[in-house]
C-alpha cells in the first residue's frame, strides 16, 4: 500500500479517482438545491431525506467527507512533489505557460480557495445542522430548510463571497475534471467528446450554484 502511494502515477489516480467522487457529490448537491428554487416543497422534502436517512447520515456523509479529505491531502502531496521536480529541473526545462495552462498550473490555489469556502460553508449550514439534531436534539421538523437556507444569503457579504468561490470552483473543475479521465490512463475515440463535456459541466455547474445564491438573495422572504 506504501509502495502504491509512493508512486506518483498513483497519486494521479487516487486524486483523480476522488475528484471524480466529488464530481458526483455535486450533481446531487446543485439537483436538490435548484428544488429552493423550483419548488421550496420539494427541496423541504429532499433536505429532510437526506438530513434524517441512517444510510445519507452514517455512510454516505462519512465517504463523503473522507472523499474531501483524501482529494485535499493529496492535493499538497501533488504540489509539494511538483515543486521539488521543478527545482531540481530549474527553470531553464520548465518555462511556465509554455508547458501548461494558467489553470492548471495553480490549481492548489484555485483548490485552497475552495477548501476556504467549505470551511465557511460547513460553519454556515452542516455545523448548524448537526447542533441542531444531535446536540440541541431539537424534534424533526420537515418545513424548515427552505427558510434556512435562503435567510442565510440575506447578507450581501456571504452572496459575494460564495459566489467568488464558485467563479474558483468553474476554474478547478476547467482543468480538474478535464484531465481526470487523462490521469486515470484514458486515452480513446470518445476522449475528445467527454474532455468536451467535463469542460461544459466546469461552466454550467458552479453557474448554476451563483444563481442559486443571487436569486435567494434578491427574493428573501417577507414574514
Ligand atoms: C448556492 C450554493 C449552495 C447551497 C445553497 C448549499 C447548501 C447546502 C446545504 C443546505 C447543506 C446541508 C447541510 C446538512 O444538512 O448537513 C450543504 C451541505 C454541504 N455542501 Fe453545500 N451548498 C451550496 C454549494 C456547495 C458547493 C459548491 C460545494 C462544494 C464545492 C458544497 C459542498 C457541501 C458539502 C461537502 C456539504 C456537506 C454534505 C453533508 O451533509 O455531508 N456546497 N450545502
Amino acid at each position: 500500500m506504501s509502495q502504491l502511494l509512493n508512486s506518483s502515477l498513483a497519486r494521479k489516480y487516487v486524486m483523480a479517482l476522488s475528484g471524480l467522487f466529488l464530481v458526483i457529490f455535486l450533481v446531487l448537491h446543485v439537483t436538490i438545491n435548484l428544488a429552493s428554487v423550483l419548488s421550496p416543497d420539494f427541496f423541504n422534502e429532499a433536505s429532510h431525506f437526506m438530513g434524517y436517512n441512517p444510510l445519507v447520515q452514517f455512510i454516505m456523509q462519512p465517504i463523503l467527507i473522507a472523499g474531501v479529505i483524501v482529494h485535499f491531502v493529496m492535493g499538497f502531496v501533488l504540489e509539494a512533489q511538483n515543486r521539488k521536480a521543478r527545482g531540481s529541473v530549474g527553470y531553464t526545462r520548465y518555462k511556465g505557460s509554455a508547458n501548461a495552462s494558467w489553470v492548471s498550473r495553480n490549481m492548489i490555489y484555485s483548490g485552497l480557495v475552495v477548501l476556504a469556502f467549505l470551511g465557511l460553508h460547513f460553519y454556515d449550514f452542516w455545523i448548524h445542522e448537526m447542533a441542531y439534531k444531535y446536540v440541541e436534539a431539537n424534534p424533526e421538523d420537515p418545513t424548515r430548510y427552505y427558510a434556512e437556507t435562503v435567510e442565510k444569503f440575506a447578507p450581501i457579504w456571504r452572496t459575494v463571497l460564495y459566489v467568488i468561490a464558485f467563479v474558483l470552483l468553474s476554474l478547478h473543475l476547467w482543468h480538474g475534471f478535464a484531465s481526470s479521465f487523462q490521469s486515470m490512463g484514458m486515452n480513446n475515440k470518445y476522449t475528445p467528446g467527454i474532455k468536451r463535456f467535463a469542460k461544459a459541466f466546469a461552466l454550467v455547474v458552479p453557474l448554476a450554484f451563483a444563481f442559486i445564491a443571487i436569486y435567494h438573495h434578491l427574493n428573501p422572504i417577507t414574514h
